[in-house]
């Protein structure tokens, strides 16, 4: 592991770590979460490192949000990830990590970029948790650039109101259907619910969380294309210990997954049988969210040739 820093440029860090079987499905592909999990360590740090520059309150850099991250190529067991962090935006109490991802197989030397990620991390007290602290702010190699990481982070805001209206809508958690009942291809039949007790090994740095609250994942297909699905994911959190707390929403997702044959080609998927109204608006929502990445994305395609 390496590091820089100096007061003309952002700070930066690089990681890397080979890929064992235990970080890959069974036909070898390494998993998406090993990569994102990768990806915010090199984050937490950067942001912790950063933000504990200045005198007064130790603080440790938390994950507010993950920016849509691309999946570019597979990465296999034996290659070695590379993952090298950017600060590239301050607001006053949040920090933008800008990632690249590169996969290197050490028998070729062949060097692939498989993703590009922006995370924002917001600064806590150790002392005293519910207290955030100012973050020191970064130089910018120009006005230009400052003002394209301000434009950034006033949209990210804008969507974050958004989809704080929307979550109004969708507190209740989703409810556990018996699949049995079903039909295949319906949203309740594939709808699973994964309930888990948040203990020391699942918590960050310097007990930043200190475990004790029931968690539920929730995950439902919300939309289909010919050959992708958008699974739509909720975090609820119970916690046992501060019960007076209540129950609240902790994580909201969106990811799309793709079915991939031998060849790591994509292969069609069938499409989702929509039941009642609610179903059909979250598909047409899904189908919104799809039509705009696919237009992003054969944009940046179109910039890079
Ligand atoms: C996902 C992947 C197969 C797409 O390859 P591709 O050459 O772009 O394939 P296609 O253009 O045929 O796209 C296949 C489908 O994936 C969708 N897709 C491709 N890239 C996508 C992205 N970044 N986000 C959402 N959907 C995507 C396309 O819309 C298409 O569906 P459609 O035909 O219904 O519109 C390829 O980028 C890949 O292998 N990525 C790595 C996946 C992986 O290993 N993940 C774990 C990472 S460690």
């Amino acid at each position: 592991m390496s590091s820089a820093k100096s007061p003309s440029t952002s700070p930066s860090i690089q990681i890397c770590r080979i890929m064992r079987p235990d970080d890959a499905n069974i036909v070898g592909n390494v998993h998406g979460g090993t990569i994102l999990k990768m990806i915010e360590e090199a984050g937490c740090i950067i942001g912790t490192r950063h933000c504990n520059t200045q005198s007064g309150d130790r603080c440790v850099a938390a994950l507010a949000r993950v920016e849509r991250t691309d999946f570019l190529h597979p990465m296999f067991i034996g290659e070695v990830a590379h993952v090298s962090a950017e600060i590239s935006y301050t607001s006053k109490h949040s920090v933008e990590v800008q990632v690249n991802v590169l996969s290197e197989n050490i028998l070729t030397g062949a060097k692939k970029v498989t993703n590009k990620a922006a995370l924002w991390y917001v600064p806590f007290s150790i002392k005293n948790m519910d207290k955030i602290i100012d973050v020191p702010p970064i130089e910018y190699s120009s006005p230009e650039v400052e003002e394209e990481g301000k434009k950034r982070y006033e949209s990210q805001k804008m969507e974050r109101f958004e989809t704080k209206e929307r979550n109004g809508e969708l507190i209740n958690p989703v409810s556990i259907p018996d699949r049995h009942m079903k039909e295949p291809y319906t949203v309740g039949f594939s709808q699973s619910s994964l309930i888990h007790l948040v203990g020391p090994s699942d918590c960050t740095l310097l007990g930043f969380v200190h475990g004790g609250c029931v968690i539920t994942v929730s995950g439902r297909m919300t939309f289909t294309s010919n050959k992708s699905m958008e699974i739509e994911v909720f975090v609820d959190a119970d916690p046992l210990v501060e019960a007076e707390q209540g129950k609240f929403r902790a994580v909201t997702a969106f990811f799309t997954y793709i079915s991939l044959d031998k060849e790591n080609r994509p292969l069609p998927v069938p499409t989702l049988k929509l039941e009642g109204e609610d179903e059909q608006k979250r598909f047409e929502e899904g189908k919104v969210r799809y039509l705009q990445n696919k237009a992003k994305r054969l944009a940046e395609k179109e910039r890079q040739q």
